[in-house]
């Protein structure tokens, strides 16, 4: 009775439920696809994380942490629930609470008494409320608890937070959840139920306005000669603005800020408001993919024949494919009949749906350099940065590259001979 459960293994999921059993907790983690399943309970993790696979396997030697595919049985032992389901974006742009609602119905007599369920998933503003209308459970409590965990660093960022949001009807339970994480000096957001799924979806639109502006800013550097890397330093030491998240590169995506900033333009949209800064950010982005494209395809005038691509992942650290710019930048080159070729180090199967005949996916550097007129950077591995630029030039066509996440060493390329064009300087 003294577990807590968490409903769904995916990036978000299995991350929770690992960070938990370390902080000293007794966790079980249940996925209804029993394949998962069986491969965690044999010790591998079904995706790339940093950090999470030594975490997953310290933690089922001691025996905190266990893996169940009957969502029952991790329910019937547990005080706490965590919800970690997906929450795709529909056609419309709205989010898809669909897998929620069905767990919530189809499990809802199987909460232990008093049992205190907190939504880590992205959910719609106001979902919270119609979630507890559906558990219909007076004696249990419900709570948001949004993830501010970034791919590739989400162990990190469970366990280094700048903050933690904790939106419920019940102090008590707030509280509860609250001494979970054993964070003294972390300062914990304790909210209404519909403030906390706000602050996810406006923290992820404020990043992504930010990204766009920095882009924005880069062309405008571009035109007038100017260094973005050096405006973005001055602007961003201060402290009002802060220095991250303003590195210009090929547009944002993932799995989250695509499908958040559309939620909430859909969700303002409904209540009769435009959200004018957050669609000129969703729009911008697109443009900049246009604008990598045009790039790429101008670099070598009107004959480019062949473009090798050095990255498919939305960034590094992360084999995630999900709304990556490299994928529509290299689909859209694709589809003009010039060949692409594309490696990245961590991605090894592309999506079912139909790419271009003139699109290849391959499984080494030699082979993308090859041959090429052009080479395009579009994902910041640090692997590319260490790319000895007079070995790259023997294999290609011609001596042109497109560092669209400026991690190249301008110089070293220029003096092999490259034609170096970056984004914004
Ligand atoms: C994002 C948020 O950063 C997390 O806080 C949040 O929990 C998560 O979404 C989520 O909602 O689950 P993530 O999607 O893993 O995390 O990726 P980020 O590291 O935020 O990067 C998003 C995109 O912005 C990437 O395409 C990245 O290349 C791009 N980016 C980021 C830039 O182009 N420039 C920057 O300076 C930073």
């Amino acid at each position: 009775m003294n577990s807590i459960a968490v409903i769904g293994a995916g990036f978000v999921g299995l991350t929770t439920a690992a960070c938990l059993a370390e902080l000293g907790h007794n966790v079980i983690c249940s996925d209804v696809n029993q394949d998962r399943i069986a491969q965690l309970i044999h010790g591998r993790i079904p995706f790339f994380e940093p950090d999470l696979a030594p975490l997953v396997a310290q933690n089922m030697s001691r025996g905190s942490l266990r893996f169940t595919s009957q969502n029952s049985h991790a329910l019937q032992e547990s005080s706490i629930v965590f919800i970690c389901l997906p929450t795709p974006s529909l056609p419309d742009g709205s989010a898809d609470t669909s897998y929620i609602e069905r767990f919530l119905t189809v499990n809802r007599s199987d909460f232990t008494e008093r049992c205190i369920i907190v939504m880590k998933s992205t959910v719609p503003i106001g979902a919270g409320n119609r979630f507890e209308a559906l558990i219909a459970r007076d004696d249990c409590n419900y709570v948001s608890n949004p993830e501010f965990l970034r791919e590739g660093r989400a162990v990190h960022d469970f366990q280094n937070p700048d903050r933690i949001v904790i939106g419920s009807r019940s102090r008590e339970a707030i509280s509860s959840v609250r001494n979970l994480f054993k964070l003294e000096s972390v300062p914990v957001v304790e909210t209404e139920l519909s403030s906390a799924e706000m602050i996810k979806y406006a923290s992820n639109s404020f990043l992504s306005l930010k990204i766009s502006f920095i882009n924005e800013i880069a062309l405008l550097c571009e035109k007038a000669q100017i260094n973005v890397h050096e405006v973005a330093r001055g602007i961003g030491l201060d402290t009002r603005i802060g220095s991250a998240f303003l590195m210009p590169g090929p547009g944002w995506g993932g799995s989250c800020f695509p499908k958040d900033t559309s939620e909430l333009v859909q969700y303002a949209h409904s209540k009769g408001l435009q959200l004018r800064t957050v669609e000129a950010a969703i729009e911008a982005n697109h443009d900049q993919k246009r604008n990598i494209v045009e790039k790429i395809v101008s670099s070598c005038d009107s004959s480019c024949a062949q473009v090798g691509i050095l990255g498919l992942a939305f960034k590094a650290g992360t084999d995630d494919i999900r709304e990556s710019p490299a994928i529509a930048i290299a689909e859209a080159i694709a589809n003009r009949g010039i060949s692409v070729f594309a490696f990245d180090p961590m991605v090894r199967r592309l999506p079912i749906r139909t790419l271009p005949t003139t699109f290849t996916h391959v499984e080494s550097l030699e082979r993308v350099c090859a041959g090429s007129d052009v080479l395009a950077v579009l994902t910041e591995w640090p692997d590319f940065s260490a790319l000895d630029p007079n070995q790259v030039g023997k294999l290609m066509s011609r001596r042109v590259v497109v560092d669209a996440r400026n991690i190249l060493q301008r110089r070293a390329w220029e003096e092999a001979g490259f034609t170096y064009i970056g984004v914004g300087n």
